[in-house]
């Protein structure tokens, strides 16, 4: 499967029969190289949480492109009333879809969908799993560091996405011993330097962690996993 950095917490997927989307910040985020009209055929999306930075252009690529979002329950339903599709899911539950299996992991952050009318309640922020073609991919979406993160060691990851910017998730430090609760073979670190606020350092990360191998994406970057 083909992996793209699209910057922030962002990023796309693609393999023969499938192309998606997860947290799709790109037209508020500065840093950002690919706009909603770039992306085409987007079948899938999917949201870790209600936050701005996350949850970004959902709502104009599931437009687009009929795309169905993959979310929280409380999220999905505040899409659905936006005329979107969804496939609602929660904390711990894992589903077979015709691209590969999904589960949505636990999340130690917050969910509220900032509106014109208030704060609409998110939910439980949420990580993913995504089983595809054979290869596991752990995205843990916004999060401090948690003991959950011990679980995810069974689970055999290929390839594991983790914020390392501070501040509202883990830090370098934090994430380094998130590396090691969840003993995935690769590790991509994200959220970092798109605010001064969460300036951080991918090549302190890669220094700190041992036994795993740190690939460090540039914005736009794809890997092969
Ligand atoms: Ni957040
Ligand atoms: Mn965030």
């Amino acid at each position: 499967m083909k992996i793209k950095y699209l910057g922030h917490a962002a990023f796309y997927f693609e393999n023969s029969d499938f192309r998606a989307v997860l947290d799709p910040f790109l037209s508020g985020n500065a840093q950002a190289k690919t706009s909603p009209d770039d992306l085409s055929k987007i079948d899938y999306i999917f949201v870790t949480h209600g936050h701005g930075d996350h949850l970004g252009d959902t709502i104009e690529i599931a437009k687009k492109n009929n795309s169905t979002v993959i979310t929280n329950a409380e999220i999905a339903s505040y899409l659905r009333k936006q005329g979107l599709n969804t496939h609602p899911m929660h904390i711990g539950g894992r589903t077979k879809f015709d691209f590969g299996i999904v589960k949505m992991t636990p999340a130690l952050h917050g969910s509220g969908i900032d509106t014109p009318e208030g704060m609409v309640y998110g939910g439980s922020p949420c990580g993913f799993v995504l089983d595809i073609d054979g290869k596991k991919i752990y995205h843990a979406g916004d999060t401090g560091l948690t003991m959950d993160m011990k679980l995810l060691e069974i689970e055999n990851i290929d390839l594991a996405i983790l914020p390392i910017g501070g501040n509202f998730t883990m830090d370098v430090e934090d994430a380094v011993r998130a590396v090691e609760f969840i003993k995935p073979k690769k590790v991509i670190p994200i959220h970092y330097d798109t605010f001064p606020v969460i300036k951080a350092s991918p090549w302190d990360f890669k220094d700190m962690v041992k036994s795993t191998e740190v690939i460090i994406l540039d914005i736009e970057d794809t890997y092969q996993l």
